[in-house]
Protein backbone atom coordinates (compact mmCIF):
# COMPACT_ATOMS: atom_id res chain seq x y z
CA UNK A 1 0.00 0.00 0.00
CA UNK A 2 1.24 3.36 -1.02
CA UNK A 3 1.32 5.42 2.06
CA UNK A 4 0.62 8.71 3.14
CA UNK A 5 3.42 10.73 5.05
CA UNK A 6 1.22 11.95 7.57
CA UNK A 7 -0.11 9.64 9.76
CA UNK A 8 -4.12 9.67 9.97
CA UNK A 9 -7.01 8.09 11.78
CA UNK A 10 -10.52 8.60 11.71
CA UNK A 11 -13.45 6.87 13.39
CA UNK A 12 -16.68 5.48 12.94
CA UNK A 13 -19.00 5.14 16.16
CA UNK A 14 -21.51 2.39 16.49
CA UNK A 15 -24.21 3.25 18.27
CA UNK A 16 -25.68 0.50 20.47
CA UNK A 17 -26.48 1.98 23.60
CA UNK A 18 -24.47 0.77 26.46
CA UNK A 19 -23.09 -1.62 23.78
CA UNK A 20 -21.36 1.32 21.83
CA UNK A 21 -18.11 1.06 20.60
CA UNK A 22 -15.89 2.94 18.22
CA UNK A 23 -14.28 1.39 14.65
CA UNK A 24 -10.60 3.52 14.21
CA UNK A 25 -9.46 3.09 10.44
CA UNK A 26 -5.70 4.21 9.81
CA UNK A 27 -2.77 3.08 8.97
CA UNK A 28 0.27 2.45 11.35
CA UNK A 29 -2.09 1.94 14.19
CA UNK A 30 -0.81 -0.99 15.99
CA UNK A 31 2.86 0.83 16.31
CA UNK A 32 0.97 3.48 17.56
CA UNK A 33 -1.86 2.10 20.48
CA UNK A 34 -2.05 5.26 21.98
CA UNK A 35 -4.31 6.48 19.63
CA UNK A 36 -6.55 3.61 21.82
CA UNK A 37 -7.66 5.55 24.80
CA UNK A 38 -10.70 3.37 24.35
CA UNK A 39 -8.16 0.08 25.19
CA UNK A 40 -10.39 -1.83 27.59
CA UNK A 41 -8.59 -2.39 31.00
CA UNK A 42 -8.52 -6.18 32.28
CA UNK A 43 -6.25 -8.04 33.69
CA UNK A 44 -4.35 -9.75 30.68
CA UNK A 45 -4.82 -10.04 27.05
CA UNK A 46 -4.79 -13.17 25.02
CA UNK A 47 -3.90 -12.38 21.23
CA UNK A 48 -6.18 -15.43 19.07
CA UNK A 49 -4.56 -15.25 15.56
CA UNK A 50 -3.65 -18.10 12.87
CA UNK A 51 -0.68 -19.47 11.73
CA UNK A 52 -0.09 -17.17 8.77
CA UNK A 53 -0.66 -13.94 10.60
CA UNK A 54 0.43 -14.42 13.40
CA UNK A 55 4.34 -14.40 12.16
CA UNK A 56 3.32 -11.33 10.48
CA UNK A 57 1.77 -8.92 12.74
CA UNK A 58 1.29 -10.45 16.51
CA UNK A 59 4.83 -9.56 17.48
CA UNK A 60 3.59 -5.89 16.88
CA UNK A 61 0.08 -6.36 18.81
CA UNK A 62 1.97 -7.84 21.49
CA UNK A 63 4.13 -5.60 21.71
CA UNK A 64 1.83 -2.64 22.21
CA UNK A 65 -0.53 -4.14 24.43
CA UNK A 66 2.14 -5.04 26.96
CA UNK A 67 2.34 -0.79 28.00
CA UNK A 68 -1.82 -1.90 28.36
CA UNK A 69 -2.10 -5.42 30.56
CA UNK A 70 0.11 -7.47 33.18
CA UNK A 71 -0.12 -10.23 31.04
CA UNK A 72 -0.22 -10.75 27.36
CA UNK A 73 -0.40 -14.41 26.20
CA UNK A 74 -1.12 -15.81 22.26
CA UNK A 75 -3.00 -18.63 20.96
CA UNK A 76 -2.01 -19.88 17.62
CA UNK A 77 -4.88 -21.52 15.55
CA UNK A 78 -4.66 -23.04 12.68
CA UNK A 79 -5.36 -21.25 9.69
CA UNK A 80 -8.30 -22.28 6.98
CA UNK A 81 -12.18 -21.89 7.10
CA UNK A 82 -12.28 -25.55 7.61
CA UNK A 83 -10.97 -25.15 10.58
CA UNK A 84 -13.67 -22.79 11.81
CA UNK A 85 -15.07 -26.03 13.83
CA UNK A 86 -15.59 -26.78 17.82
CA UNK A 87 -12.72 -28.49 18.05
CA UNK A 88 -10.24 -25.25 16.74
CA UNK A 89 -12.83 -23.27 19.12
CA UNK A 90 -11.56 -25.30 22.00
CA UNK A 91 -7.94 -23.96 21.12
CA UNK A 92 -8.52 -20.55 22.49
CA UNK A 93 -10.43 -22.24 25.55
CA UNK A 94 -7.49 -24.31 26.11
CA UNK A 95 -5.33 -21.38 26.25
CA UNK A 96 -7.38 -19.07 28.65
CA UNK A 97 -7.54 -21.91 31.24
CA UNK A 98 -3.63 -22.90 31.10
CA UNK A 99 -2.98 -19.17 31.06
CA UNK A 100 -5.77 -19.13 34.20
CA UNK A 101 -7.07 -16.19 32.91
CA UNK A 102 -10.42 -14.67 34.67
CA UNK A 103 -13.39 -13.46 33.75
CA UNK A 104 -11.21 -9.40 33.20
CA UNK A 105 -9.49 -10.89 30.49
CA UNK A 106 -9.69 -9.30 26.94
CA UNK A 107 -9.37 -11.14 24.23
CA UNK A 108 -7.99 -9.57 20.96
CA UNK A 109 -8.59 -11.02 17.09
CA UNK A 110 -5.74 -10.30 15.20
CA UNK A 111 -6.46 -11.76 11.61
CA UNK A 112 -9.71 -12.16 9.26
CA UNK A 113 -13.19 -13.18 9.48
CA UNK A 114 -12.29 -16.56 10.46
CA UNK A 115 -10.57 -15.33 13.61
CA UNK A 116 -12.80 -12.55 14.41
CA UNK A 117 -15.81 -15.21 14.49
CA UNK A 118 -14.08 -17.67 16.09
CA UNK A 119 -13.02 -15.39 18.86
CA UNK A 120 -15.60 -13.24 19.48
CA UNK A 121 -17.87 -16.55 19.96
CA UNK A 122 -15.03 -17.60 22.95
CA UNK A 123 -15.29 -14.09 24.38
CA UNK A 124 -19.22 -14.45 24.39
CA UNK A 125 -18.87 -18.18 26.10
CA UNK A 126 -15.54 -18.31 28.53
CA UNK A 127 -17.12 -17.43 31.87
CA UNK A 128 -20.69 -16.11 30.00
CA UNK A 129 -18.68 -13.64 28.27
CA UNK A 130 -16.12 -11.40 28.61
CA UNK A 131 -14.46 -8.58 26.34
CA UNK A 132 -13.42 -8.70 23.09
CA UNK A 133 -11.64 -6.53 20.42
CA UNK A 134 -11.20 -7.29 17.10
CA UNK A 135 -7.77 -6.28 15.01
CA UNK A 136 -9.31 -7.27 11.35
CA UNK A 137 -6.36 -7.87 9.03
CA UNK A 138 -8.43 -8.75 5.67
CA UNK A 139 -10.13 -6.30 3.36
CA UNK A 140 -13.32 -8.61 4.38
CA UNK A 141 -13.09 -8.49 8.04
CA UNK A 142 -11.90 -4.57 7.93
CA UNK A 143 -15.67 -3.48 5.70
CA UNK A 144 -17.73 -6.54 7.15
CA UNK A 145 -17.18 -9.07 10.13
CA UNK A 146 -15.22 -7.03 12.76
CA UNK A 147 -18.16 -5.06 12.95
CA UNK A 148 -22.01 -5.91 14.28
CA UNK A 149 -20.92 -8.72 16.81
CA UNK A 150 -22.04 -11.62 14.70
CA UNK A 151 -19.76 -14.13 15.76
CA UNK A 152 -19.75 -18.44 15.77
CA UNK A 153 -18.33 -21.61 13.69
CA UNK A 154 -19.67 -23.69 10.75
CA UNK A 155 -21.25 -26.73 10.75
CA UNK A 156 -20.87 -29.68 8.40
CA UNK A 157 -24.23 -29.29 7.32
CA UNK A 158 -24.59 -25.29 7.34
CA UNK A 159 -22.31 -22.03 7.50
CA UNK A 160 -21.71 -19.78 10.52
CA UNK A 161 -25.19 -22.08 12.27
CA UNK A 162 -23.21 -22.15 15.88
CA UNK A 163 -22.46 -18.71 17.19
CA UNK A 164 -23.82 -15.86 19.74
CA UNK A 165 -24.39 -12.25 19.08
CA UNK A 166 -21.61 -10.27 21.33
CA UNK A 167 -20.09 -6.83 20.02
CA UNK A 168 -16.47 -6.09 20.37
CA UNK A 169 -15.46 -3.24 22.65
CA UNK A 170 -13.16 -1.69 19.96
CA UNK A 171 -12.47 -2.49 16.07
CA UNK A 172 -9.39 -1.17 15.20
CA UNK A 173 -8.87 -1.11 11.18
CA UNK A 174 -5.18 -0.97 10.43
CA UNK A 175 -4.65 -0.72 7.13
CA UNK A 176 -1.56 -1.50 7.02
CA UNK A 177 -2.10 -5.17 7.71
CA UNK A 178 -3.48 -5.53 4.35
CA UNK A 179 -0.15 -4.85 2.57
CA UNK A 180 0.68 -8.62 3.23
CA UNK A 181 -2.80 -9.98 2.13
CA UNK A 182 -3.06 -11.86 -0.91
CA UNK A 183 -4.44 -10.55 -4.07
CA UNK A 184 -7.33 -13.21 -4.22
CA UNK A 185 -7.67 -12.31 -0.53
CA UNK A 186 -7.72 -8.97 -1.48
CA UNK A 187 -10.43 -9.23 -4.23
CA UNK A 188 -12.49 -11.45 -1.92
CA UNK A 189 -12.95 -8.57 0.47
CA UNK A 190 -14.19 -6.36 -2.56
CA UNK A 191 -17.04 -8.81 -2.28
CA UNK A 192 -18.42 -7.23 0.49
CA UNK A 193 -17.27 -3.89 -0.19
CA UNK A 194 -19.34 -4.09 -3.62
CA UNK A 195 -22.03 -5.22 -1.71
CA UNK A 196 -22.98 -2.16 0.09
CA UNK A 197 -23.73 -0.56 -3.08
CA UNK A 198 -26.89 -2.24 -4.63
CA UNK A 199 -28.40 -2.41 -0.83
CA UNK A 200 -27.58 0.82 0.11
CA UNK A 201 -25.58 3.30 -1.84
CA UNK A 202 -25.16 3.66 -5.29
CA UNK A 203 -23.13 6.47 -4.95
CA UNK A 204 -20.40 4.27 -3.17
CA UNK A 205 -21.20 1.86 -6.19
CA UNK A 206 -20.34 4.17 -8.70
CA UNK A 207 -16.93 5.62 -6.52
CA UNK A 208 -16.58 1.36 -7.40
CA UNK A 209 -16.72 1.47 -10.82
CA UNK A 210 -14.33 4.70 -11.32
CA UNK A 211 -11.75 3.41 -8.35
CA UNK A 212 -11.17 0.06 -8.56
CA UNK A 213 -8.34 -0.38 -10.32
CA UNK A 214 -7.03 1.94 -7.49
CA UNK A 215 -8.18 -0.24 -4.89
CA UNK A 216 -6.60 -3.47 -6.54
CA UNK A 217 -3.66 -1.23 -6.69
CA UNK A 218 -3.85 -0.72 -2.59
CA UNK A 219 -4.04 3.04 -2.92
CA UNK A 220 -3.94 4.12 0.89
CA UNK A 221 -6.38 6.46 0.07
CA UNK A 222 -8.83 4.50 -1.48
CA UNK A 223 -8.72 1.84 0.29
CA UNK A 224 -9.17 4.24 3.46
CA UNK A 225 -12.46 5.53 1.71
CA UNK A 226 -13.58 2.06 1.05
CA UNK A 227 -13.16 0.88 4.67
CA UNK A 228 -15.03 3.85 6.24
CA UNK A 229 -17.94 4.22 3.97
CA UNK A 230 -18.55 0.23 4.51
CA UNK A 231 -17.95 0.59 8.12
CA UNK A 232 -20.49 3.79 7.95
CA UNK A 233 -23.11 1.59 6.26
CA UNK A 234 -22.62 -1.51 8.29
CA UNK A 235 -22.76 0.77 11.58
CA UNK A 236 -26.33 2.23 10.35
CA UNK A 237 -27.82 -0.48 9.90
CA UNK A 238 -26.29 -3.07 12.66
CA UNK A 239 -27.52 0.08 14.90
CA UNK A 240 -30.76 0.02 13.68
CA UNK A 241 -31.35 -4.10 13.91
CA UNK A 242 -28.62 -5.11 15.75
CA UNK A 243 -30.16 -8.90 16.59
CA UNK A 244 -31.59 -9.12 12.96
CA UNK A 245 -35.24 -8.62 13.53
CA UNK A 246 -35.76 -7.36 10.02
CA UNK A 247 -33.13 -4.98 7.87
CA UNK A 248 -29.82 -6.28 8.74
CA UNK A 249 -30.40 -9.54 6.65
CA UNK A 250 -29.66 -6.90 3.89
CA UNK A 251 -26.55 -7.16 4.82
CA UNK A 252 -26.79 -11.18 3.66
CA UNK A 253 -27.12 -9.95 -0.34
CA UNK A 254 -25.43 -12.88 -2.25
CA UNK A 255 -25.01 -14.87 0.76
CA UNK A 256 -27.66 -17.39 0.51
CA UNK A 257 -26.52 -18.75 -2.82
CA UNK A 258 -22.82 -17.67 -1.60
CA UNK A 259 -22.88 -19.90 1.45
CA UNK A 260 -24.29 -22.99 -0.19
CA UNK A 261 -21.71 -22.36 -2.57
CA UNK A 262 -18.96 -22.57 0.14
CA UNK A 263 -20.83 -25.53 1.62
CA UNK A 264 -21.56 -27.62 -1.22
CA UNK A 265 -18.12 -27.23 -2.62
CA UNK A 266 -16.21 -28.12 0.98
CA UNK A 267 -15.29 -25.39 3.38
CA UNK A 268 -11.97 -23.17 2.12
CA UNK A 269 -12.28 -24.18 -1.56
CA UNK A 270 -14.22 -21.04 -2.66
CA UNK A 271 -13.66 -18.25 -0.53
CA UNK A 272 -16.47 -16.46 1.08
CA UNK A 273 -16.07 -13.71 -0.80
CA UNK A 274 -15.57 -15.27 -4.22
CA UNK A 275 -18.98 -17.32 -3.41
CA UNK A 276 -21.22 -14.17 -1.96
CA UNK A 277 -19.51 -12.71 -5.60
CA UNK A 278 -21.05 -15.27 -7.92
CA UNK A 279 -23.96 -15.19 -5.28
CA UNK A 280 -24.52 -11.28 -5.53
CA UNK A 281 -25.18 -12.06 -9.69
CA UNK A 282 -27.54 -14.46 -9.16
CA UNK A 283 -29.66 -12.29 -6.55
CA UNK A 284 -29.51 -9.67 -8.86
CA UNK A 285 -30.54 -12.28 -12.14
CA UNK A 286 -33.77 -13.71 -9.40
CA UNK A 287 -34.23 -9.77 -8.73
CA UNK A 288 -34.77 -9.36 -12.49
CA UNK A 289 -36.85 -12.25 -13.18
CA UNK A 290 -39.36 -11.01 -10.36
CA UNK A 291 -39.39 -7.78 -12.11
CA UNK A 292 -37.61 -5.67 -9.82
CA UNK A 293 -34.41 -4.26 -11.60
CA UNK A 294 -33.41 -4.18 -14.99
CA UNK A 295 -31.02 -6.23 -17.32
CA UNK A 296 -28.34 -3.51 -17.30
CA UNK A 297 -28.42 -3.48 -13.55
CA UNK A 298 -27.33 -6.88 -13.29
CA UNK A 299 -24.76 -6.38 -16.66
CA UNK A 300 -23.25 -3.20 -14.58
CA UNK A 301 -23.01 -5.35 -11.10
CA UNK A 302 -21.93 -8.40 -13.14
CA UNK A 303 -19.24 -6.00 -14.82
CA UNK A 304 -17.72 -4.45 -11.56
CA UNK A 305 -17.78 -8.00 -9.87
CA UNK A 306 -15.58 -9.00 -13.14
CA UNK A 307 -13.23 -5.97 -12.79
CA UNK A 308 -12.57 -6.63 -9.02
CA UNK A 309 -11.08 -10.40 -10.33
CA UNK A 310 -14.42 -12.11 -8.93
CA UNK A 311 -16.25 -15.06 -10.02
CA UNK A 312 -19.69 -14.29 -11.73
CA UNK A 313 -20.73 -17.93 -12.26
CA UNK A 314 -21.09 -20.46 -9.43
CA UNK A 315 -19.43 -23.54 -9.47
CA UNK A 316 -21.86 -26.89 -10.35
CA UNK A 317 -22.56 -28.86 -7.20
CA UNK A 318 -23.77 -31.69 -8.45
CA UNK A 319 -23.66 -33.50 -11.98
CA UNK A 320 -27.31 -34.75 -12.01
CA UNK A 321 -29.19 -31.78 -10.24
CA UNK A 322 -27.43 -29.20 -9.70
CA UNK A 323 -30.14 -26.77 -8.82
CA UNK A 324 -31.44 -29.19 -6.32
CA UNK A 325 -28.54 -29.01 -4.57
CA UNK A 326 -28.44 -25.51 -4.32
CA UNK A 327 -32.02 -25.36 -2.98
CA UNK A 328 -31.21 -28.16 -0.45
CA UNK A 329 -28.48 -26.22 0.73
CA UNK A 330 -30.30 -22.77 0.77
CA UNK A 331 -32.68 -24.29 2.83
CA UNK A 332 -30.44 -24.35 5.52
CA UNK A 333 -30.21 -20.74 6.12
CA UNK A 334 -30.72 -18.56 8.99
CA UNK A 335 -33.01 -16.64 6.79
CA UNK A 336 -35.31 -19.45 6.02
CA UNK A 337 -38.67 -19.45 7.55
CA UNK A 338 -40.94 -23.22 8.03
CA UNK A 339 -38.50 -24.31 4.93
CA UNK A 340 -39.07 -21.51 2.38
CA UNK A 341 -35.80 -20.23 1.45
CA UNK A 342 -35.72 -15.80 1.89
CA UNK A 343 -33.75 -14.02 -0.43
CA UNK A 344 -32.15 -10.68 0.11
CA UNK A 345 -33.00 -9.05 -3.24
CA UNK A 346 -32.68 -5.63 -4.69
CA UNK A 347 -36.04 -3.70 -5.08
CA UNK A 348 -34.49 -1.18 -7.53
CA UNK A 349 -30.81 -0.49 -7.55
CA UNK A 350 -29.87 1.37 -4.03
CA UNK A 351 -32.87 -0.54 -2.03
CA UNK A 352 -32.68 -4.17 -0.73
CA UNK A 353 -35.96 -6.36 0.88
CA UNK A 354 -36.10 -9.43 2.14
CA UNK A 355 -38.35 -12.01 -0.22
CA UNK A 356 -39.46 -16.04 -1.06
CA UNK A 357 -39.23 -16.60 -4.62
CA UNK A 358 -40.57 -19.85 -6.54
CA UNK A 359 -38.82 -23.08 -6.28
CA UNK A 360 -39.00 -23.08 -10.51
CA UNK A 361 -37.42 -19.29 -10.97
CA UNK A 362 -34.93 -20.23 -8.96
CA UNK A 363 -33.63 -23.02 -10.33
CA UNK A 364 -33.92 -20.89 -13.65
CA UNK A 365 -31.40 -18.63 -12.67
CA UNK A 366 -29.11 -21.32 -10.86
CA UNK A 367 -29.55 -22.95 -14.37
CA UNK A 368 -28.14 -19.76 -16.07
CA UNK A 369 -25.98 -18.63 -13.52
CA UNK A 370 -23.72 -21.64 -12.75
CA UNK A 371 -20.57 -22.89 -14.66
CA UNK A 372 -22.02 -24.73 -17.73
P1 LIG B 1 -9.97 -15.60 6.54
O1 LIG B 1 -10.17 -15.18 7.93
O2 LIG B 1 -9.89 -17.07 6.25
O3 LIG B 1 -8.68 -14.87 5.98
C1 LIG B 1 -8.30 -15.12 4.65
C2 LIG B 1 -6.85 -15.61 4.55
O4 LIG B 1 -5.99 -14.49 4.64
C3 LIG B 1 -6.42 -16.58 5.63
O5 LIG B 1 -5.54 -17.52 5.08
C4 LIG B 1 -5.69 -15.67 6.60
O6 LIG B 1 -4.75 -16.35 7.40
C5 LIG B 1 -5.01 -14.72 5.65
N1 LIG B 1 -4.69 -13.41 6.19
C6 LIG B 1 -5.44 -12.64 7.01
N2 LIG B 1 -4.89 -11.44 7.16
C7 LIG B 1 -3.73 -11.46 6.46
C8 LIG B 1 -2.73 -10.50 6.22
N3 LIG B 1 -2.82 -9.26 6.69
N4 LIG B 1 -1.67 -10.85 5.48
C9 LIG B 1 -1.60 -12.10 4.94
N5 LIG B 1 -2.53 -13.04 5.09
C10 LIG B 1 -3.60 -12.71 5.84
O7 LIG B 1 -11.15 -15.04 5.60
P2 LIG B 1 -11.91 -13.64 5.51
O8 LIG B 1 -12.23 -13.48 4.11
O9 LIG B 1 -11.22 -12.58 6.23
O10 LIG B 1 -13.26 -13.93 6.34
C11 LIG B 1 -14.18 -14.90 5.91
C12 LIG B 1 -14.96 -15.34 7.12
O11 LIG B 1 -15.67 -14.24 7.67
C13 LIG B 1 -15.99 -16.40 6.80
O12 LIG B 1 -15.92 -17.43 7.77
C14 LIG B 1 -17.32 -15.66 6.91
O13 LIG B 1 -18.37 -16.48 7.30
C15 LIG B 1 -17.00 -14.63 7.96
N6 LIG B 1 -17.85 -13.44 7.90
C16 LIG B 1 -18.43 -13.03 9.04
C17 LIG B 1 -19.20 -11.90 9.07
C18 LIG B 1 -19.78 -11.40 10.36
O14 LIG B 1 -20.60 -10.49 10.33
N7 LIG B 1 -19.39 -11.95 11.49
C19 LIG B 1 -19.39 -11.16 7.89
C20 LIG B 1 -18.78 -11.60 6.71
C21 LIG B 1 -18.00 -12.75 6.74
N1 LIG C 1 -22.37 -9.81 7.48
C1 LIG C 1 -23.74 -9.81 7.79
C2 LIG C 1 -24.08 -9.17 9.08
O1 LIG C 1 -23.22 -8.73 9.81
O2 LIG C 1 -25.21 -9.10 9.41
Amino acid sequence: MAHSQEKSFTNVHIDLGARSYPIVIGADLLGDLRKGENIPAGTSALVVSNTTVAPLHARQLVDALSGHYPQVHTAVLPDGEEHKTWQTLNLIFDALLTHGCDRKVVLYALGGGVIGDMTGFAAACYMRGVDFVQVPTTLLAQVDSSVGGKTGINHPLGKNMVGAFHQPRLVICDLSTLDTLPARELAAGMAEVIKYGPIADMELFAWLEANMDALLAREAQALAHAVKRSCEIKASVVGADEREAGLRAILNFGHTFGHAIEAGMGYGVWLHGEGVAAGMVMAAELSCRLGMVDAAFVQRLRTLIKRAGLPTRGPVLDAQDNAGRYLELMRVDKKAEAGEIRFVLIDGPGRAVLRAAPDALVREVIDVCCIA
